[in-house]
């Protein structure tokens, strides 16, 4: 694989690429044209994102959608990584998502990307990325704290009980207003059968 010519490129400025983006994305997790042209149409310069990744004969090969985070303004969510089915298996993921950690860094200043997945768990562990409590992009993160690190950037890490279970904070005030109820018609990040993923961006 010739990896000097690949380029990974925000949809929004190649429109040319809108039509075999939804084509690419919809050949693995199918959807009505029409929401998921909408969806891609979304993207631009501050978040959401999509970031496409073409080699060197103009051909798309991938795709990620970087997603904000209300409660994390330092983070993003991934979505939506994918690669061409006859690409696979080629280092074309870790290529796209090196240059998406690029991205995030370099251009989003963001410290830290969040994820979920259901079976590429080992493909993000190889990448970097650590296992940690539930995200939700629509309300606020389950028990996360803000933690100054070494280069005094804030971040926010999931607190963890010895079980691995996430803690509750004893903060000795009243308890919270018990959450709102969920729109029906918004599929929430929040589902418990996957895996929640995060890296920090060093
Ligand atoms: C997941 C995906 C993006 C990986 O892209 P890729 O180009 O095939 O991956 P790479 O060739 O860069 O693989 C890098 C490493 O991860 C491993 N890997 C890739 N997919 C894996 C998987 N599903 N399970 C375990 N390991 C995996 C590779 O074996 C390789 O390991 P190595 O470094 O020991 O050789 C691609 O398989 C894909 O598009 N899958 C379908 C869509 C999808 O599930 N996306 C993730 C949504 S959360």
């Amino acid at each position: 694989m010739d990896f000097e010519h690949l380029e990974v490129l925000p949809l929004h400025k190649y429109p040319h690429y809108l039509m075999p983006c939804c084509e690419l994305i919809n050949n693995e997790w199918p959807r009505s044209e029409k929401a998921r042209i909408m969806s891609l149409e979304a993207s631009c310069d501050e978040l959401p994102t999509s970031l496409i990744l073409i080699n060197k004969e103009k051909l798309l090969c991938g795709h990620c959608k970087l997603t904000p985070i209300p409660i994390m303004p330092n983070s993003c969510f991934l979505e939506t990584v994918v690669i061409r089915k006859s690409m696979r298996g080629k280092r074309l993921g870790t290529f796209l998502m090196q240059k998406v950690e690029d991205y995030c860094k370099n251009v989003l200043k963001l410290e830290t990307i969040h994820l979920s997945t259901k079976g590429q768990e080992d493909f993000y562990a190889k990448l970097g990325y650590e296992v940690c409590a539930p995200v939700s992009i629509y309300g606020s993160s389950i028990n996360y704290i803000s933690l100054r690190n070494s280069s005094n950037k804030t971040t926010s890490v999931p607190i963890r009980n010895i079980d691995n279970s996430v803690a509750t904070i004893d903060k000795n005030t009243a308890p919270p207003p018990p959450p709102m109820p969920k729109p029906q018609n918004i599929i929430n990040t929040l589902q418990s059968n996957r895996t929640y993923m995060f890296k920090y961006l060093i």
